[in-house]
């Protein structure tokens, strides 16, 4: 192994271009692969920002030629060249360094590297646990490196905007109480305080709320939360949200706002330009026209309801659903009535599994026909009427639900995204970003039998519903609103309650009694009766954005060190076991044992 010998950089590896043709350049990277080809040798050499390629000709220099031999991949390494025209016939159009090569005159080997667990070929399919493992080899990769880039702009540009803004970065603590986002906490034991622990932040909520008591009127802080849920490809343990906050301001006033920091930063990060405002949905429409409160709005396939023209018609299933208070919706499968039975039959059991209990469907046929299991069951201007409000033209397929509202939601809904992966409606149909507002404040948890919030306890009522809380919970909406984008929540937030009464009578509501406020949220309770300006802000999942904006399936793909389903780090192999004398110090006992361990 070699120093580098005194030898400095000059160019990285992607600006070796036809303009320094002749110069005397030094390189420095990795051998991302050597091919020999009789007397001359050739690597592509690799740094973050690209591939140059440097040959090794016995006639430029004997020594380097012969140390070129013994490069393998991955070795690390520092060049000493001319930069030269690639002879007619080796250029490689489709790489920027690909007219030009560097003749090597000194060759420096700084480090060898076993065989890589994987190549580092872009198209080859490593298995993920294996990615994690060697995060550092997986993040070599161009679209690794270019994801990590990406995410970087993203947070410079977000920085620009909002300190041209007026806003302040600032940090809040990670030690901390719990912050209720609807997840568990992480506790971190203290050892000083024996029996006591801090949780770490699900959010920065409560932290922001008082710095806009305390007169900071514009925050922001891209910050990490830790939150112990269930994983999925996009939710991680600790994320990063882009976190904001803002006095004397009202949901105009910070959905304006956001739609401007968007279009900076895609045009900014991405170069791609938005046309904000962004269309807004409410909670209500949302659900019914698209299932969901997270709509993806790049493609049509609505839920439209036909509970009125099914409450009549022949089929026994329909009328009692309707009749015990259910609905009836429809989707209108635009050209899709080529689906096979056996499509059909996959799509039902896709349906039953999100608790359908069947999925009636209707194929179109010339002169507007209908072909269909329960085509008898509808009068011939039932039919009619259906395939008006719906649309309908021959080569289309209706599928129908029929049960709860919540159920048919959840069935269609899923069912449209569904026909829409099917049907490749998805791809290259860019950004679609839709505000969603007008939420319940409060919803029924079954399980608990009491009511939660639907945000968090903090969010505003509506100021013409407030008298509903008491009597009527369920029906009061809330100044809360989500921006989502391509169906994915990006962000939610919502104007705060301001006033020591509101937010007592919101924790009644909520059953949480006038003495755990007091011990849980005391603080907060007498900073709003100590001068609380009225305020709001939203919070977006930093992760989530990036990945949309990177084109990719899983947050994991653009986080440096992600971790598993498991919330398992594969690289560094945390959470781990600690010693005794450790838990001690922290007055932990470890008798608490696993079942499985025990059985
Ligand atoms: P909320 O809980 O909606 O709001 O979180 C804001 C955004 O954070 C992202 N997000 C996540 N991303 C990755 N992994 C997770 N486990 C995860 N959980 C949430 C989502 C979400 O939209 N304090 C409020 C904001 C506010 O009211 O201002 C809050 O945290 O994209
Ligand atoms: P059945 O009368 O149960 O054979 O159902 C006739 C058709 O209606 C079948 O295609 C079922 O899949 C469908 N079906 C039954 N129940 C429902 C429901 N609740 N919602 C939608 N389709 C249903």
């Amino acid at each position: 192994m070699e120093s580098m010998g005194g030898l400095k950089r000059t160019h990285d590896c992607y600006s070796i271009t036809e303009e320094s043709l002749e110069a005397e350049v030094v390189l420095m990277g990795w051998v991302h692969r050597r091919r020999d080809h009789g007397g001359l040798i050739f690597v592509d050499l690799r740094d973050r920002k690209g591939i140059t390629q440097v040959v090794f000709a016995p006639e430029v220099d004997e020594k380097a030629h012969q140390k070129a031999h013994s490069l393998r991949s991955e070795y690390v390494i520092a060049v000493r060249g001319k930069v030269r025209r690639r002879p007619e016939g080796m250029e490689n159009p489709k790489i920027k360094t690909g007219m030009v090569e560097v003749a090597c005159t000194e060759l420096r080997i700084l480090n060898t590297s076993k065989t890589p667990p994987f190549p580092l070929d872009e198209d080859r399919e490593v298995s993920e646990s294996v990615r994690l493992k060697y995060r550092y080899i997986d993040l070599r990769k161009a679209h690794m490196v270019a994801n990590l880039t990406l995410r970087h702009r993203v947070c410079q540009a977000m920085r620009e905007y909002l300190s041209r803004h007026d806003f302040l970065e600032i940090e809040t603590p990670m030690l901390t109480r719990s912050t209720p986002e609807g997840a568990r906490d992480y506790l971190v034991p203290s050892r000083v305080n024996p029996g006591r622990f801090y949780a770490l932040p699900q959010s920065p909520q409560l932290f922001k709320q008082i710095l806009m008591i305390a007169g900071m009127e514009r925050y922001f802080q891209i910050v990490r939360c830790f939150r112990d849920e269930d994983l999925r490809a996009d939710r991680q343990p600790e994320f990063t949200q882009l976190d904001m906050e803002m006095s004397f301001i009202d949901e105009e006033d910070i959905m304006g706002l956001i739609e401007g920091l968007m279009q900076h930063v895609f045009s900014n990060a991405l170069g791609v330009e938005l046309n904000p405002p962004f269309p807004r949905l409410t909670y209500q429409e949302a659900m019914e026209r698209f299932g969901t409160d997270r709509p993806d709005t790049r493609f049509g396939l609505e839920l439209v309801d036909i509970t009125d023209i099914a409450s009549g018609c022949g089929l026994k299933v329909f009328n009692t659903i309707v009749e015990s208070g259910g609905v009836v919706k429809a989707i209108n499968g635009k050209g899709m009535a080529d689906l096979s039975r056996k499509d059909l039959d996959v799509l039902t059991e896709f349906a039953q599994s999100f608790g359908a209990k069947g999925l009636a469907w209707v194929k179109i046929k010339e002169e507007g026909s209908w072909q269909s299991p329960i085509a008898k069951f509808f009068k011939h201007n039932e039919q009619q009427e259906i395939m008006e409000r719906l649309q309908a033209v021959p080569g289309d397929i209706l599928f129908f639900g029929a049960d709860t509202a919540e159920t048919v939601y959840r069935v269609l809904g899923e069912l449209r995204l569904e026909l829409a992966r099917r049907r490749n409606l998805l791809p290259g149909k860019g950004f679609n970003f839709v505000w969603v507002t007008h939420f319940p404040l409060l919803e029924f948890d079954e399980d608990e039998g009491r009511f939660k919030a639907l945000h968090h306890p903090f969010t505003a009522p509506s100021k013409e519903d407030l008298d509903l809380l008491d009597t009527e919970p369920s029906r009061v909406r809330s100044r809360a609103y989500d921006l989502v984008l391509n169906g994915i929540e990006i962000g939610g937030g919502s104007i705060r309650i301001h006033q020591e009464a509101v937010q007592k009578r919101v924790f009644k509501a909520l059953n949480i009694s006038d003495e755990e406020a007091e011990e849980k949220f005391g603080f907060l309770l007498e900073a709003l009766t100590l001068g609380a300006p009225p305020h709001g802000g939203i919070a977006f999942g930093l992760d989530r954005l990036v990945m949309l904006m990177a084109g990719r399936d899983t947050i994991r793909d653009v986080i440096a060190f992600p971790k598993t389903q498991k919330a398992q780090c594969l690289m560094t192999h945390a959470p781990a076991e600690v010693s005794m004398a450790q838990l001690a110090e922290l007055y932990l006992r470890p008798d608490w044992q696993r079942e499985e361990d025990l059985s």
